[in-house]
């Protein structure tokens, strides 16, 4: 050491990596209060796991902490900002709006740091989702410089938080246009609930605070007194073992993966829960570097936590786009089971002969019947199936899902459409026979939260 590097850039960099305070003061008014709160010990750790990236080769991403108003997510984003500065008029937090013109100068300047967005609601669901699939990427636009010649695009690698009302699935299909979150966008920003459902928001231990609205504003306030030293002087360990981070890195990983990761997980799932283990590895390397005051074990414990919540709500360990070709056909039939499904068989209402009246289905999609076990049956018309129910879906893939599932009837010759006598159709016509248990067997859709 001891060679000075000095950053020669184009313009100004408005940066807010800037100390103030001292580090014991910052562990004694900010870090210590986040043991106990799985969502705070999450976001310091990710904070601290940040400069990880580079030499582990780990891939960018972040979290997204959704829930109600006034739960504490700015408060966590303000809390992990912390670590590595603030300040200035608006503090080391930057907006997803502020984002959203310059996101690529924003990431660059937070290149193996921590970028903290807040309110995804102020951004409209189709800008989230670019913004979400760039940051992650880690890499902008080519673009022609002014005398035309290409101008190389800008590259960055990081960690970021995230908060908003709505999750980024939601956010993106707010616009009602059918948008959908990519898979590979959901393992990159990872939505966790930010109520951690001990009746006190994002938090859970208040340490003696009288409420946890006092608890928020003591940590806003004392994040505005202390901030900056976390994030030095954890660089400062690292770089004096630069080669053993990777090695280290990997016994944490190892260890939170072997512990918390099913066996049958799908990859979408235990990459993940890798990211869970690489933040915890960071909240650990911090808290035995003395950077943050926490016992051996919290960060590890936080992030598990948050990775089983992250998993619960996700509903299970199959690939996001098994559960979503189960609720795309859910919903539809919950939306349209009894309107455009003409009834059959001893479904129809009969006059006082024993004859099915005749009934009025307009826009049909198909038929329901009684099947011989008694539960209910629809038969969807192929291309009611295609267009509509599996709009913006692989409809074969989707209907292969629900063969595997058990909720699609297959033909003796294991094809996903079978020939069935219709009424009004003169001769047996090909369609997708749903089993009604796909409505009762609720595992795979996201569990009802109450928010309160
Ligand atoms: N868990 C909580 N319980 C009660 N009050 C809280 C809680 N967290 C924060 N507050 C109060 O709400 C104020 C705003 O906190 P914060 O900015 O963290 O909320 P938020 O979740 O980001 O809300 P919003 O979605 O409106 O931005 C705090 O100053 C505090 O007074
Ligand atoms: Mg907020």
């Amino acid at each position: 050491m001891g060679e000075r590097f000095i950053l020669q850039t184009n313009g100004a960099v408005d940066h807010a990596l800037r100390e103030r305070g001292t580090l014991e003061g910052w562990q004694e008014h900010v870090g210590r209060y986040a043991a106990g709160n799985s969502r705070l010990v999450l976001a310091l750790s990710t904070a601290l796991a940040a400069p990880l990236l580079y030499p582990t080769g780990e891939e960018s991403g972040g979290f997204h902490f959704r829930g109600p108003s006034s739960t504490g997510k700015s408060t966590a984003l303000v809390v992990a900002g912390s670590v590595w500065g603030g300040g200035g008029i608006r503090g080391y937090v930057r907006t997803w709006r502020a984002t959203s013109n310059g996101l690529e100068g924003v990431a660059a300047m937070h290149c193996d740091c921590l970028l903290c967005l807040d309110e995804m609601g102020q951004v409209d669901g189709r800008d989230a989702g670019q913004i979400a699939y760039m940051l992650a990427n880690g890499v902008g636009k080519a673009r022609a410089g002014r005398s035309g010649e290409a101008r190389p695009a800008a590259e960055w690698r990081l960690l970021f938080l995230s908060s908003g009302e709505l999750s980024l699935a939601d956010k993106i299909a707010e616009d009602g246009r059918g948008r959908k979150v990519a898979a590979g966008q959901q393992v990159r920003i990872v939505d966790i609930p930010a109520d951690a459902g001990a009746g006190l928001g994002l938090f859970e231990n208040l340490h003696g605070f009288p409420s946890a609205d006092a608890f928020a504003r003591h940590l806003k306030m004392a994040s505005s007194e202390h901030y900056g030293h976390p994030s030095r002087a954890f660089l400062r360990t690292l770089v004096d073992a630069f080669d053993d981070i990777a090695p280290v890195v990997k016994g944490y990983v190892d260890e939170f993966l072997a512990e918390n990761c099913p066996a049958d997980a799908d990859g979408q799932v235990s990459r993940v829960a890798a990211r869970f283990a690489l933040v915890a590895a960071g909240g650990e390397m911090a808290t035995a570097a003395a950077v943050l005051p926490w016992e051996a074990g919290e960060a590890t414990r936080a992030a598990a936590r948050c990775f089983r919540d992250w998993l619960a709500v996700r509903g299970g360990v199959e690939p996001a786009e098994e559960s979503e070709a189960i609720a795309a056909v859910r919903r539809f039939i919950e939306l349209h089971g009894n309107s455009r499904f003409e009834a059959m068989g001893d479904l129809a209402a009969h006059d006082g002969y024993g004859d099915a009246l005749a009934q009025r289905v307009v826009n049909r999609a198909g038929f329901r019947r009684r099947a011989r076990a008694g539960e209910i049956e629809y038969l969807v018309l192929p291309e009611a199936w295609r267009t509509e129910v599996c709009a913006g879906l692989d409809a074969a893939a989707v209907a292969g899902v629900l063969a595997r599932r058990g909720y699609l009837v297959t033909g003796g010759d294991g094809k996903p459409q079978v020939k069935t006598r219709l009424p009004n159709f003169a001769s047996p016509v090909r369609c997708y026979i749903i089993s009604a248990n796909i409505l009762g067997d609720a595992e795979p859709a996201a569990p009802e939260r109450d928010f309160g």
